[in-house]
């Protein structure tokens, strides 16, 4: 497990798209998993600025996105589809029929098994890049997700609705199930890029990345991936 530490957000957004175009360049057709959240945003900012300037080219590449809600159309303005169309695929040239979000309206159990199909199909996960909730949640395997699942269809906890809510209306709003990618298809990445920008993410990190590994911080299984790099910076998203 590599650790760095990084000064500003900027500096990790951009250390992080420095580790995407790096797995571009070296293979053009890699197959990217991709989250969302706050702390990717400057990430996308990075990768948008660099394929404008024709340094990057998506063209060749698959995307996986981590998870979505479930219920929610894909041009809901919080569906995670929509937040990949806004913040990534809208900037860069990556054919529509290359990305790829689970999810949305329909039935969950049977759209996971089509979802790991798919992946499984393009190859599985090149790189992929993470967030960490404040629970230790990666997507949305919560707090003692089974470590071998495959994608599956879950029920979010209250902690992570609420840490949500801020995206919606109301706390009710909030979808209560959603689709991830399970902790299985996540380990099997060649390579993971996990990030966490704030202060108050390294409570967490610490638990996870030194901690018992155990369910009940599903990132503590990242101990056991033999490409895992963490970038952190004390500064929030901004
Ligand atoms: P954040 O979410 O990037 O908005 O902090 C991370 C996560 O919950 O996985």
């Amino acid at each position: 497990m590599h650790f760095e530490t990084l000064s500003t957000y900027e500096k990790l957004s951009e250390r992080a798209a420095d580790f995407v175009a790096a797995q571009i360049l070296l293979n053009p057709r890699s197959v990217l998993g991709l989250p969302t959240g706050d702390t990717p945003l400057g990430t996308y900012r990075q990768l948008a600025a660099r394929h404008k300037a024709g340094k990057l080219d998506f063209s060749q590449i698959t995307t996986f996105n981590l998870d979505e809600y479930l219920g929610l159309a894909p041009n809901h303005p919080q569906s995670y589809r929509y937040f990949m169309e806004t913040n990534l695929f809208s900037k860069v040239n990556l054919p529509a029929q290359s990305t790829h979000v689970p999810g949305g309206i329909g039935e969950g159990d049977e759209m996971a098994a089509q979802y790991d199909r798919l992946l499984q199909a393009a190859g599985g996960i090149t790189l992929q890049l993470l967030g960490i909730g404040h629970n230790g949640h990666i997507g949305f395997n919560e707090p003692g997700a089974i470590f071998t699942a495959p994608t599956h269809a879950v029920t979010l906890t209250p902690e992570t609705i609420a840490a949500n809510a801020r995206f919606f209306q109301t706390e009710n709003e909030v979808p209560r199930r959603a689709v991830t990618m399970g902790m299985r298809p996540i380990l099997q990445a060649k390579k993971i890029v996990l990030i966490a920008a704030g202060e108050d993410k390294l409570n967490i990190l610490q638990r996870a990345l030194t901690g018992p590994i155990t369910p009940e911080v599903p990132a503590s299984l990242l101990q056991l991936h033999p490409d895992c790099t963490t970038l952190y910076t004390p500064e929030k998203p901004v």
